[in-house]
Order: C-alpha cells, then structure tokens, then sequence
C-alpha cells in the first residue's frame, strides 16, 4: 500500500478534519505511558530551525509510546553539506525510521521527499510554501477555543508573503464556511497570488487593509505573524516591513472581547509581552494543542498498532 504522505493543505477535505480533530481530543485522556506506537520510530529531519515543530512531533511520538531520531540542523550538520540531494537522504532515513517528519528551506522539497519515500512524509515546512500541520493545529485550536470554525472573520496580519503558516491556514479555511479573511500586511509582504486565485476559486471571501487598529474590533480571531527576516531580498524591505503592526495593551482594548489572537510563534516584536496574561491571548494554548494534532496525525499516517 502507498505511504500516506502529509504535504499540503490541498489534500484535506472535511471528512478528514473531522476524523482528524475527534482523534486529537481524545489524545487529551490517553493513558500515560501509551503503547500505540510502540516499537514505531519517527525521524526528524530539519534543515531549517525550529523549536515548537520538531520537539512537538517529538513529544507525540514519545507520547504515543514511540521512539524519535533526529538531525537538527541537517543543512549544515548533515550530509546535505556535502551535496547529498533531499532524495538520497530520505531514501537512506527511510531505511531507520517508520515516518518520516522533514522541514526545509525550499518551497517544493517536501513534496520531492515524497516522491521516493516508501514511509509517510510529514511536511514539517518547505521554505515560504506551505506548513500543513501547523494549519491543522491552528484551525482544531479556534474549534477549542470559540467552540466553532465556521462563520468567522479571520484577520490574518504580518508576512503574508513568505510566512507559509498564514498561507496554508488560509489554504485550509477553504474546508469552513461562511468565514471571511482579512490580509492586513506591509506593502512588501502582501499575501501572494497563486492563494489568492485558490481563494477565488474556491468562493472564500477575502480582502485587503492596512490599519489594523480599524479591523480588531470586527474580527473573532486575529492571527499575528513574524516578518520572515531570513526570506527577504534585502534588508531595506525586511526593515520597511518590520514594526508595521504590533499588538500591545493599547490594541487589545480595541479587540473584541470574545476574540482570540494567536501566533504560530515564535514571536520577535509583534506581541508585546504585557498581553500574555489576557485571556484572548491563545497563542501558548496554541503551541500546546501541537501535540495533539500530531499525535492524531501519527496515528493516521503510521496506523495504530
Ligand atoms: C513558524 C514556521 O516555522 O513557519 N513556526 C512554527 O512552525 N510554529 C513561524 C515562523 O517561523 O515565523
């Protein structure tokens, strides 16, 4: 049977959501220690950094009883330095491990992963692409936390452009309905086009605003991002964009009071620490339902034992 790979928002449907979210709440009351990967090894191959992504499916695959392999770093610390292709290394790692989590700093790399992998691929993030699991983890987080996904303006804020969190999470909004999305983004890091035609064609309201302070009140969940310093042509555009939109004290009191914000993390400047502690802030819950959904989705790709 064909691995089940884990590489874009495109292959959900609603279906798979349901199963997906169901499995990730019932993770919450799963004994401890579990055993329903025991015996299963995840490999972890990151040639880009992270910290939640990796010691979250980390944390999963222990969690569900199973063990964890790892390169940290593999773009300098790996045999990528010596010019081994992300084929050869995933042909090799698929000889060690049961499944396969990668993070990479081309758009597409995954999906090429894929291509030869005889265990599942979980798309851990291809440069400015796509982060599939993070979507999946931000949109079961607004179900915990405003109890549904539908009907809802969404305030997608900061890098657009590169940031491939807010890009798959826009990607998935495709399976909610009645939701609207809000870019609000400097100039340079506008949301790009091939979304937008997907959006389109899918009959997903959107539109475009500068001033946050005006769109807060309005929207049920502003999802704030990080201006992706690394994938900016120059330093002049990355200094333009930087700063633009910053959620303090002063924004929250313009925020709905039902709303949530959150943040895929990890932040620089555009959450001032003083709002942590309120209530709408749901960007640490956030970080933790990580480690549901990927237990869920371990348990879909590898089977359970
Ligand atoms: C993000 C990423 O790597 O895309 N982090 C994450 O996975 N939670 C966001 C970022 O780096 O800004």
């Amino acid at each position: 049977m064909a691995p089940q790979h884990i590489v874009e928002v495109s292959q959900f449907d609603c279906e798979f959501l349901e199963l997906l979210f169901s499995s990730a709440d019932s993770m919450r009351s799963l004994p401890r220690p579990s055993d329903l990967q025991s015996g299963r090894i995840l490999a972890t191959i990151f040639y880009e950094p992270s910290t939640r992504t990796r010691l979250s499916f980390e944390s999963a695959m222990l969690r569900l009883g199973g063990s964890v392999i790892s390169t940290e770093n593999a773009r300098e610390f790996s045999s990528a330095i010596k010019g081994e292709t992300v084929e050869d290394t995933i042909m090799m790692a698929s000889g060690y491990a049961d499944a396969i989590v990668i993070r990479h700093h081309e758009q597409g790399a995954a999906l090429r992963a894929a291509a030869v992998s005889p265990v599942p691929i979980l798309n851990g993030g291809d440069g400015p692409g796509e982060h599939p699991t993070q979507a999946l983890l931000d949109l079961y987080t607004i179900r915990a936390e405003l109890g549904r996904i539908d009907n809802l303006r969404i305030a997608l804020v900061g890098d657009l452009r590169y940031g491939r969190t807010a890009r798959s999470l826009a990607l998935l909004s495709r399976l909610t309905t009645g939701v609207e999305l809000v870019f609000v983004s400097p100039d340079s890091a506008r949301m790009r086009d091939d979304i937008r035609d997907q959006l389109t064609v899918a009959g997903i309201a959107f539109r475009d605003e500068t001033d946050l302070a005006r769109v807060l009140p309005e929207v049920d969940v502003v999802y704030q991002t990080r201006i992706q310093k690394e994938r900016f042509e120059s330093e002049e555009d990355y200094l333009a964009a930087k700063g633009t939109y910053i959620l303090n004290r002063a924004m929250y009191d313009l925020l709905n009071p039902n709303a949530i914000v959150m943040h895929p993390l990890p932040r620089v400047d555009e959450i001032n620490p003083e709002v942590d502690a309120d209530p709408r802030s749901a960007y640490f819950r956030q970080a933790h339902n990580g480690v549901l959904i990927r237990m869920a989705l371990l348990n879909q790709v590898l089977g359970r034992r």
